[in-house]
């Protein structure tokens, strides 16, 4: 992290903090707190205690006598001294001193840890996060816990610095347009109405637009319930912003420049600036809208190539593949394995294609010309050596398996491969139709077309229309979406009454904001972005509740304070509540 005064941490209780110690501080007395890491008895008077607070850890040396067990919190008095030349650590900070006791206070004692406090074990989550205040004080979580701390402050300073205030939003609402299921709060003064939590403050900060707060922005804790994974937890903190007199570049702009003062922060490093790819390009050539563009792997166009083939299963709309440099001595097993994966993702079947020198070496080589062959390889710039998987179906279908096969073969973990931060631009106003044939918005219904697609809404090739939405991707993570927003009520009009919304359910879920909209509405335009999934990448975790202090278990509880929990009757019937009996 960018290096800040440092602040004191001295408090009448403690001089310093354990961490901090180095060799110029030999000589000094200072007072510690902390808690026992670990505890070493070397023969009967003499006790190293490594004593650890938020800062780190440092050795103490103790005399016998001590009752000291691991979790236990000290207060210590004593002089730094340099560690004997052999038995400096060089993997700690503070490891070439320690600390001579001259008195030691016990300030609380501790049962014996829930589980090993080292950062090697791997802990059962459930039983970390039921001991989630021990769990805490582990190096990685204080660091991730710093981290978050951090990217917050950054992210408040740097809207902060481009003229945007920060305006809090009510959490008990009426229902929000984004599409998960809401969490509903019941009322008690209106028995059988609920309260809904914030899925976003979308309507509330577009409500702010009209209000004259041109530069809005809200760190702000969003609900959705909906299933949860690495990425996804019940309840979320949004960057949320949205400005008024602005376009698309502009907001671009706000948001790369608030995440770019994020990473810096944190690595210390500001990243290059951010690169723009269209939705239909991300999706052609890495076969999603959220590509990680940390590797290779793209996908290579092919249909021309089998125009004409007699091969039955390569008669499709599409036809694309992956090369995978080096691959061919990828075992049968796991080829089968890849090939039921994709069937699983939808995909009729795969072809793999091991590139030898005289050849391609595959079960269905022999359907294909030897024209195709060659067009193939020279399509692939494939060597000898090389593994190739193919994929033949309608385009979307191709691009969806072989996007995810790509992410599955390539994929790096978390940590390595940088930040390589990515605009995606241009997407479709709707991503496809419903059963009813209604379009259904890639975004919220309150996303602008492009000025220049307006006339496709009338003729109807309605999934060509180009929205002015765009996502922030980082590393292959949806980090963020937002759009221009539509201010023109007669435009609003067209898009509730192309998305089966009509008159009378417009007006009932979102009369107030088309109200509002009738006195006086800028031109206006907006982000949001997913603090945990940023602050996770930068923290380098796989999973955001590595980074959140009390997150939600995958089934959606909280071990520690058994949340969610039955409330008594009295309380169901003040709310006018009853509950049925659970489904069988
Ligand atoms: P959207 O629904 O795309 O847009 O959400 C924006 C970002 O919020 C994060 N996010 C989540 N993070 C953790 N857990 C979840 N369950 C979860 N759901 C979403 C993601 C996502 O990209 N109001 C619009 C934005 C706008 O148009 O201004 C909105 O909420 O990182
Ligand atoms: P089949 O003709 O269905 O026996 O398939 C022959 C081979 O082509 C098998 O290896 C299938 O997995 C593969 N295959 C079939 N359909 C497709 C397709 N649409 N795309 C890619 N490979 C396919």
């Amino acid at each position: 992290m960018t290096d800040r005064p440092t602040p004191d941490y001295s408090t009448s209780m403690r001089t310093s903090r354990c961490g901090d110690l180095r060799a110029d501080d030999i000589g000094a007395t200072v007072t510690l707190c902390g808690w026992v890491d670990r505890v070493r008895e070397h023969g009967e008077h003499l006790v190293f205690v490594d004593l650890r607070d938020r800062s780190g850890m440092v050795q103490v040396v103790v005399d016998g006598g001590h009752e000291l067990r691991s979790e236990f919190v000290l207060q210590v008095t004593g002089e730094v001294r340099a560690r004997p030349e052999d038995t400096a650590n060089e993997s700690l900070a503070t490891g070439m001193v320690e600390v001579e006791a001259s008195e030691v206070a016990i300030l609380s004692r501790s049962e014996p840890s829930p589980f090993p406090m080292d950062e090697r074990t791997d802990v059962d989550e459930v039983l970390r996060l039921r001991h989630r205040y021990v769990d805490l004080r582990r190096s990685r979580m204080q660091r991730n816990l710093e981290v978050r701390a951090t990217v917050n402050s950054a992210i408040r300073g740097a809207m902060e610095e481009q003229g945007f205030i920060e305006v809090e939003t009510p959490m008990l609402v009426a229902s929000t347009p984004e599409g998960a299921r809401d969490f509903v709060v019941p009322s008690r003064k209106v028995p059988g109405s609920f309260y809904a939590l914030p899925q976003s403050p979308q309507l509330f900060k577009q409500l702010c637009m009209v209000g004259g707060v041109d530069r809005y922005y809200q760190i702000a804790r969003c609900l959705r319930d909906e299933d949860l994974r690495a990425d996804r937890q019940y309840e979320f903190m949004q960057l949320d912003a949205e400005a008024s007199f602005v376009g698309q570049e502009d907001v671009l702009a706000f948001i790369s420049h608030a995440v770019s003062a994020a990473a810096e922060e944190v690595t210390g490093e500001r990243p290059a600036d951010i690169p723009r790819m269209t939705w239909l390009e991300a999706q052609e050539r890495y076969g999603s809208d959220k590509p990680d563009t940390r590797f290779g792997l793209e996908l290579v166009e092919l249909t021309e190539v089998f125009a004409g083939t007699e091969f039955r299963a390569f008669q499709a709309p599409c036809v694309k593949g992956i090369r995978v440099p080096g691959g061919s001595d990828t075992s049968r097993n796991r080829l089968d394995d890849l090939t039921e994966q994709c069937k699983r993702w939808g995909a009729k079947g795969l072809v793999w294609m091991k590139v030898e020198a005289d050849g391609l070496n595959s079960p269905v080589a022999k359907f294909l010309s030897d024209d195709e062959q060659a067009a193939l390889r020279a399509a692939m710039a494939a060597e000898a050596g090389d593994l190739l998987f193919l994929v033949a179906d309608e385009r979307r279908q191709v691009r969806h398996v072989l996007g995810l096969l790509r992410l599955e073969l390539g994929r790096p973990p978390v940590t390595e491969g940088g930040l390589n931060f990515l605009w995606v631009v241009d997407f479709p106003l709707f991503e496809g139709l419903d059963e009813a044939g209604n379009p259904i918005p890639a975004h919220h219904p309150f996303t602008m077309p492009h000025e220049e697609d307006l006339e496709l809404l009338e003729s109807g090739d309605l999934l060509a229309v180009r929205s002015q939405a765009y996502d922030l991707v980082l590393n292959g993570w949806e980090l963020g979406s937002g759009s221009v927003r539509i201010h023109r009520a007669e435009v609003q009009q067209t898009i509730f009454t192309l998305l089966g919304i009509g008159p009378e359910e417009a007006q009932a879920k979102f009369g107030f904001l088309l109200d509002a909209f009738r006195y006086g509405a800028p031109p206006h335009a907006g982000f949001a972005f997913g603090m945990d999934r940023l602050i996770a990448v930068l923290a380098g975790e796989e999973n955001i509740r590595e980074v959140i202090a009390f997150p939600k278990t995958q089934s959606g509880a909280d071990p520690l304070t058994g949340a969610p929990t039955e409330v008594d009757g009295r309380h169901l019937e003040e709310l006018g509540l009853r509950v049925l009996p659970p489904k069988q």
